[in-house]
């Protein structure tokens, strides 16, 4: 142990790591069948970023109009373009009504309809009938505070089992044995500077994304990618980090979320000449087109001279010809921040928005129970014993290349059920708990303390910014060879850049300067292998559109080449290493026709 570090040993049969919406329903899942749990987490776990999840939670509830979780399937299955894994996605879309239910019953305050059942909204690429009907009313709310809903469910829930929390507890690394097995975590106690070692017979990350290696985000502040940044540095690969989604309506200069749930109660876009755009682009689906359809269309009106305000380079979203009330009881989140971060009273104005990074649709790659994979040509289904990933951290892949909104909430929790399950089976409950090796936890501490005396001439801030510049100037909603290669290049100046940091403060307690710090260190992880994976791949999928490749009758996806996963590792010299694993395309059931998810034109 280093001379001036002291470690406070934990023994629990399994550790959570992130408490939101994945991370709390895998901790309920755990502490409830009696497993000695515990989550720990960088932020009190009602403020973790599910929390501003507005729109709502898919389901097949059929409350407002007819619907099943074949129709479900087969809109994730377009929706992901192809790169979605068939299993993971059919498991996700029968198991998804269950999960609400569940939440009903855990105590979530769904809005009604009429008839008293769980009121459904609309939501982009959510459509009747395999996409030949008219929009369905899928996705369940909460008014438009859905996900602040779930986590104060989920954490009294997860309280009530027992389940102890660690919170304002850092995450540093992993505890890794010689034969790969995850053994615990070490984690940095902010609160009071303490170092503590987390054993556990299985470690569940669910430590949300990694939207802030852009720098215009919806995501919070604390989404960093740091389960991502811990695994790369295990030396496991990361999956898919090149389709990041950018969300069609974030507000003009703040970034804040303005929910899809305003064009499914009936929003719609316009452009400088007034035009509702979306009629031309997509003339059955219009405003609720799939997101990246959305985001691109957008940027094309802008691009193409009819953006609106002064540098006409934004578009409006119109909610003003809705009854007041609707938008009172139904929207009340949005009004309040179209008010704050705006200045648009939306009762009476349109609201500016952008598109916006708001999701990665990759991540650790996992089976659909959660399980982290280490895939190998020879077997695309090798496990990393001990370690497990859910939420949007993980890349099941229940989201392909494109995910559908309000397919985010019913992830984390069919997913963060399906962990518990598993591991309630997998876990000997009679056997001792790892050992964690002593010279891994030095290597650990030692990286931190690198970080913390480090004593270059960059600050954190400026060298995040530079990374954040680079991801969204080459790496956005259209991408081609060119600013690819250059995103590389500037990714690759950012790395070498990390070896001349400077932190100025070296205290342990709240030293917010080397969170960031440690932060950024993830973040530069997801980034690297997001624009290395990106120049990969010659095609256009889903979020990933590539103006270089446009052709052909899948307008650019090129399914015999590219329907398959890219996994990237990254050394600590900041080498990506690329290699691919395929598809996943066999069904758990015979409950959907395959013909009716076979690969096809996307269109809306
Ligand atoms: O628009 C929204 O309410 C976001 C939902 C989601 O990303 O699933």
């Amino acid at each position: 142990m280093s001379k001036s570090y002291e470690f406070i040993d934990h023994y629990h049969d399994v550790i959570v790591v992130g408490a939101g919406g994945a991370g709390l329903r895998a901790t309920l899942g755990m502490a409830e069948q009696g497993l000695k749990t515990a989550c720990i987490t960088k932020v009190f776990p009602t403020r973790s970023h599910t929390v501003a999840a507005q729109g709502g939670i898919a389901a097949s509830l059929q409350n407002m109009t007819p619907d099943s979780w074949q129709w479900h399937m087969y809109d994730t299955v377009k929706g992901s373009d192809w790169l979605g894994d068939n299993d993971a996605m059919e498991y996700m879309v029968r198991e998804a009504p269950d999960a609400v239910y569940e939440l009903e019953h855990y105590g979530v305050p769904f809005s009604r309809n009429e008839e008293g059942k769980i009121y459904q909204r609309p939501f982009g690429g959510h459509m009747q009938n395999y996409g030949e009907g008219p929009p369905v009313q899928r996705t369940c709310a909460v008014a438009d505070r859905t996900g602040h809903a779930i986590l104060h469910a989920l954490y009294g829930q997860s309280l009530r089992h027992n389940a102890k929390f660690f919170i304002e507890y850092f995450a540093l690394d992993l505890l890794m044995d010689d034969d790969g097995r995850c053994t615990g975590v070490i984690a940095w106690n902010l609160d009071d500077g303490t170092i503590h070692r987390f054993n556990a017979k299985m470690v569940v990350l669910a430590t949300g994304g990694y939207g802030r290696t852009y720098f215009s985000a919806t995501s919070a502040h604390t989404c960093t990618g740091d389960g991502n940044g811990m695994v790369a540095r295990a030396g496991l690969p990361l999956q898919d980090m090149e389709f990041v989604q950018f969300h069609p309506t974030g507000v003009y200069g703040a970034g804040v979320l303005i929910t899809e749930g305003a064009r499914g109660e009936g929003g719609y876009l316009t452009n400088s000449e007034g035009e509702r755009f979306m009629e031309r682009y997509a003339p059955s689906a219009k405003d609720l087109a799939s997101r990246d359809v959305v985001s691109r269309c957008m940027t094309l009106e802008i691009r193409e001279g009819r953006g609106v305000g002064p540098k006409k380079d934004h578009i409006y979203l119109n909610l003003n010809h809705l009854d007041p009330e609707v938008l009172a009881e139904r929207l009340p989140g949005i009004s309040e921040s179209a008010k704050i971060f705006a200045g648009v009273d939306l009762t009476r104005d349109p609201i500016p928005v952008i598109p916006t990074a708001h999701y990665n649709m990759g991540g650790i790659p996992t089976n659909y129970w959660g399980e982290v994979l280490n895939p190998t040509v020879k077997d695309p289904n090798r496990k990393v014993e001990g370690l497990m990933a859910v939420g949007e951290c993980a890349s099941a892949s229940v989201h392909g290349a494109n995910r559908l909104g309000s397919n985010s909430l019913i992830d984390l929790v069919v997913f963060g059920r399906a962990a518990a399950i598993r591991a309630g089976k997998i876990i000997d409950r009679d056997s001792a708990i790892p050992l964690s090796d002593e010279k891994r936890s030095e290597a650990v501490i030692a990286r931190f303390d690198k970080l913390r005396h480090a004593n270059g001439s960059i600050t954190t801030a400026t060298l995040r910014g530079r990374m954040q510049h680079t991801m969204q100037e080459d790496a956005a909603v259209f991408r081609e060879q060119a600013s690819l290669e250059s995103g590389c290049r500037r990714m690759d100046e950012n790395w070498a850049a990390m070896g001349d940091l400077k932190v100025s403060d070296r205290s342990m307690v709240w030293n917010s300067d080397l969170v960031e710090t440690l932060e950024l260190e993830n973040l530069m992880a997801c980034a690297i292998t997001t624009v290395y994976g990106a120049e990969a791949r010659k095609e256009s999928r889903g979020a990933h559109a590539r103006e270089d490749y446009t052709g052909g009758k899948f307008s650019g996806r090129d399914d015999k080449n590219w329907r398959k996963h890219t996994l990237a590792r990254v050394n600590e010299k900041g080498k990506v290493k690329l290699s691919y694993t395929p598809v996943r395309t066999k069904l758990l059931s015979d409950g959907i026709d395959e013909k009716k998810i076979a690969p096809k034109a996307r269109v809306y």
